[in-house]
């Protein structure tokens, strides 16, 4: 069932734009963008490597191990050696709490 949980606070980001954490098993990255905050699976999807650790500009990550790039907001796969995408999941925040929306 698909459900709204809670992952990290909005303070969180008060010192650091981008946050890993983990639900579930997964790795998840956090990253507050101009426009808001957004969530992405962690794990590249070339290869192990962090996203989180990963080089920001504007609203795309660069993975800090072979420099696929990757749209924040979608997931999406913008340059190789990363051939598929990454998980994205829906984001809000409610009384400073941030919440991904999951399913199970
Ligand atoms: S592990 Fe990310 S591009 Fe290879």
């Amino acid at each position: 069932m698909a459900k709204w949980v809670a992952v990290a606070r909005e303070a969180d980001f008060e010192d650091q734009p981008v946050k890993m954490v983990i639900y579930d098993g997964e790795r998840i990255a956090l990253f507050r963008l101009e426009d808001g905050i957004y969530a992405i699976d962690d794990e590249c999807s070339h290869a192990t490597a962090s996203l989180a650790e990963g080089r920001v500009d504007d609203h795309i990550v660069e993975c800090p191990r072979h420099g696929a790039r990757f749209d924040i907001r979608t997931g999406k796969h913008l340059s190789f050696p990363a051939v598929t995408p990454v998980k994205s999941y829906p984001v809000k925040v409610e009384n400073g709490n941030v919440y991904i929306y999951v399913e199970d």
